[in-house]
């Protein structure tokens, strides 16, 4: 048998991407095994028409781990790898597929120091998903990944197949990661007025994302996307047909005084682009702002 035709599944991180995720597989009959930060007894994941309750428990401590997976799924936050990374330790073998549920563009390097980089697999998260009040997980819109077509990549593939959450494979990975950095860094806008995305209606805000995605533009194609003009536009028309409430995980954050993800939604693109010699002076303004919102102090 081949690793990847019944592989052993963990999930680390299980918030409102990893939870969907875990449900989806659990709905399959593929149920994981989950570890995180907090303890709950099992998992429970709404949506329109219907819930999915995950069978737990929630694992705490990786020193009780005494076997390795075939296929972990991570989906802490970016800001929180350091902290996760002795699980990584714990739940991964030689051969193991880090299949990384995060925003951003770094996944590869920023899981460097634990794994090696041909065992990392990117990811480009396409659904909202909140967690509430009462620990649940609302799930906004129907679950999709896209990842890069790798060897690693059909280990994923396999295991959501047939699941609620759609996987596609792409050899433009880097252009679709790319594309969605730059939705997520117009979000970032959503932080510094504490609003969601009706505030995209507003003209002046359109007039200010529109140049903040030419310079993320820039950026995105030196770094080797190939990504169209009329890409801005639609990235701004999407938030302004979305509904008004829609908030983005970084001002979720925001509003419950947690760490933001300002460094791999934003920071990459003025990093990127110093690194490249682009000019980058609307992130010059955003960034301190991000920043100091997300680690103070004050
Ligand atoms: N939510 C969305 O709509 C969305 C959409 C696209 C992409 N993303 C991206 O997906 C990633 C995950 O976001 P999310 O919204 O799912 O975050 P989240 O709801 O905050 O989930 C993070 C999970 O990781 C756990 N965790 C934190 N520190 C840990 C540690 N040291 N060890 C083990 N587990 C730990 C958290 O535990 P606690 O319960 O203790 O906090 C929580 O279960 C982010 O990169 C985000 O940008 C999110």
């Amino acid at each position: 048998m081949k690793m990847h035709d019944n592989p052993r599944i963990a999930l680390l991180g299980p918030g409102a991407i990893g939870a969907t995720v875990a449900a989806s597989l659990h709905e399959a009959g593929r149920t994981p095994a989950l570890f995180g930060r907090t303890a709950h007894d099992h998992l429970d994941v709404r949506f329109d028409g219907g819930q999915i309750r995950v069978p737990g428990p929630v694992q705490t401590n990786p020193a009780c781990i005494e076997t390795t997976f075939d296929l972990v799924f991570v989906a802490v936050k970016t800001t929180q790898i350091e902290a996760a990374s002795t699980w990584l330790s714990a739940l991964c073998g030689e051969e193991t597929v880090v299949c990384v549920l995060q925003n951003g563009v770094e996944q590869k390097s920023q899981f460097a120091t634990y794994v090696s980089q041909d065992r990392v697999l990117p990811s480009v998260v396409w659904f909202p998903a909140q967690r509430e009040a009462d620990a649940s997980v609302w799930l906004r819109a129907k679950p999709r990944l896209t990842l890069p077509d790798t060897p690693a990549a059909q280990t994923v593939v396999t295991a959501l197949r047939n699941t609620r959450c759609s996987v596609d494979v792409t050899e433009d990975f880097i252009s679709i990661a790319w594309r969605k950095l730059l939705q997520n860094a117009v979000a970032g806008l959503m932080v510094l007025t504490g609003r969601r995305a009706g505030m995209y209606s507003r003209s002046d805000i359109e007039h200010l994302s529109l140049t903040y995605l030419k310079e993320c533009m820039e950026v995105a194609r030196a770094e080797g996307a190939t990504l169209d003009d009329e890409v801005m536009r639609e990235i701004v028309d999407g938030f302004r047909r979305a509904p008004a409430d829609l908030g983005t995980s970084i001002l979720a954050d925001r509003q419950a005084g947690q760490p933001l993800e300002w460094d791999s939604r934003n920071g990459v693109i003025q990093r990127c682009g110093r690194a490249r010699g682009i000019a980058t002076p609307v992130s010059d303004l955003l960034l301190p702002l991000l920043a100091a919102a997300s680690d103070g102090p004050g």
